[in-house]
């Protein structure tokens, strides 16, 4: 899989999910489906938009005991979907036992992209409330190696550190960055963001977009534009 746009489907239920899609007619963005829909309607929404040809990253970010998260990434890993995710501070050990639970009987798996800190955890809340006391960007780094050291394919990251996390973990180490926006567009509530184009030249593998093409009042052009600036 090559570089692509993935468009957050960030909506409450199954209706609005499809008749976005439906917009779209031939095309077929790849789509991330996170906790709100998978939590509303369940493993079916998944195999519905998998069976009408989208590519999917099931964006669930597992965290938990690494027996229960083997597991539940086997259960994951019948649904077809293309990449899924986890919490990179359960551990090294979690991970792996993450990749083999999600391993196929006959050897394929879904792309296993590790969370390392979220984007809306600031220096401050680590401090106080992970009691981590060791600046975000070294954290990052230090949670996409162990990433990288338990097997995983690539990270969540804000294309702001895409460029250092390929620099510490290889060319091929995945970069999948949200906080992505058009120069002339609202930034809404994310704080650091970049364009399409921008997320290209640094060197991200695919970005994730969410309200920029699902709130546009022409989201197929959307779509395209960020598709012209980050992929053509
Ligand atoms: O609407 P917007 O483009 O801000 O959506 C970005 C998507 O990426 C949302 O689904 C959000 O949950 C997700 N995300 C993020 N920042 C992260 C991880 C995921 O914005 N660090």
């Amino acid at each position: 899989m090559g570089k692509d746009v993935i468009v957050a489907c960030d909506f409450a239920g199954k209706e609005e999910v499809l008749n976005f899609l439906d917009k779209f007619e031939g095309r077929k963005p790849f789509v991330k489906i996170g906790m709100e829909l998978y939590y509303a309607e369940g493993p079916a929404i998944v195999r519905e938009i998998k069976e009408r040809g989208h590519k999917i990253f099931l964006d669930l970010k597992l965290h938990d005991i690494p027996n229960t998260v083997k597991k539940s990434m086997k259960v994951l890993s019948t649904l077809g979907v293309d990449i899924t995710n986890l919490h990179a501070a359960g551990t090294v050990r979690m991970m792996e036992a993450a990749l083999e639970g999600l391993t196929r009987p006959d050897g394929t798996r879904p792309l296993l992209i590790a969370v390392t800190q979220l984007t809306s955890t600031d220096q401050e809340s680590l401090e106080q409330d992970l009691w981590i006391e060791k600046p975000m960007a070294d954290v990052v780094m230090h949670y996409a190696s162990n990433a990288a050291k338990a097997g995983l394919d690539g990270v969540v990251c804000s294309p702001l550190e895409a460029e250092a996390v390929h620099n510490t973990c290889g060319k091929s180490f995945l970069t999948i960055t949200p906080g992505v926006r058009f120069a002339d567009g609202d930034i809404g509530d994310q704080k650091r963001v970049m364009t399409p184009a921008q997320a290209k030249e640094i060197g991200s593998d695919y970005i994730v977009v969410g309200r920029p093409i699902t709130a546009a009042p022409d989201p197929v052009a959307a779509y395209e534009r960020c598709v012209a600036e980050f992929v053509d």
